[in-house]
């Protein structure tokens, strides 16, 4: 049954503006001593973990059913059915090097959908938030993906592999169209930034390969509610959960691209 969350909105966006502050303000006396390695190349600091339980704190008073799905651990409660899945700094190696390229990324699953999706790009001051069937806002004004159709129009976000180098084949292979094809590829260190980017029609595709939920769960309902289309690389639903991502501003442009990820 569809249940409206949207009431959600006016207290998480506030929560991620409180939180965002929080993790500016760390950014200014952070230093390298500060940085813990979890395994090659990915890395944290008590920021993030800091940050998440800032967020699950508030979000538990807010919503006492449901239950979290967090990058840094958090287990308050489980509940698979209504559940906050949380990036608490999506883009911390960008963090880390003061490369000013990081979110809060915070989604709300129902019954398997995302209902509710708030992503805060911290050093630009721009909160992204949408509910399912209310539209998509950045700073309190509607959003819409561009109308792009072709890849030779398009700029095209990606991320790619910083440890584990299973797949490199089948990275080239794509790149290679993707390279010759479009205005360009990026590679900005957030996901969750790339969709929205996505949703406000700076981007017009992207697409990425082993993604976790908590990197994309806040951007894909911006994503949908912004107009664009989503699936995983072989055309399903599960993008969420399901490792591979690909959006796109149009049908015709989503459909091109996953032409060229058959490839993979
Ligand atoms: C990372 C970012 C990056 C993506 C990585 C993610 P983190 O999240 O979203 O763009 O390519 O796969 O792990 O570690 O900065 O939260
Ligand atoms: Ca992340
Ligand atoms: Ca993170």
């Amino acid at each position: 049954m569809q249940k409206d969350f949207s009431y959600l909105l006016p207290q998480v966006t506030e929560l991620c503006h409180e939180t965002g502050k929080w993790i500016a303000q760390a950014r200014q006396t952070f230093s390298p001593q500060d940085i813990e390695v979890k395994e090659k190349n990915s890395l944290v600091s008590y920021v993030d973990r800091t940050a998440e339980e800032k967020l699950t704190e508030t979000l538990y008073k807010l919503l006492p059913e449901a239950g979290f799905l967090a990058e840094e651990g958090t287990t308050i409660k489980n509940n698979a059915e209504l559940q906050w899945i949380i990036d608490p700094l999506d883009g911390t190696t960008n963090f880390i090097h003061n490369l000013p390229v990081y979110a809060i990324s915070i989604g709300l699953e129902y019954e398997g959908k995302t209902v509710l999706g708030v992503v805060y790009d911290i050093p630009h001051d721009e909160m992204y938030y949408a509910a399912q069937g209310k539209g998509a806002f950045c700073n309190r004004e509607k959003i819409r993906v561009s109308a792009t159709t072709e890849i030779s129009d398009a700029l095209i976000a990606t991320g790619f592999p910083y440890s584990a180098f299973g797949y490199m084949k089948q990275y080239l292979k794509v790149f290679e169209p993707f390279m010759m094809q479009s205005r360009g590829i990026r590679r900005l260190g957030s996901a969750a930034l790339d969709l929205c980017y996505l949703a406000k029609g700076r981007f017009q595709g992207f697409f990425e390969y082993n993604l976790s939920p908590w990197d994309v769960a806040g951007g894909v309902i911006i994503i949908q509610e912004a107009g664009g289309i989503l699936s995983t690389f072989d055309g399903k639903e599960n993008y969420v959960h399901g490792r591979s991502i690909v959006g796109a501003c149009t049908h015709e442009l989503h459909t091109k691209m996953l032409e060229i990820l058959s490839l993979w």
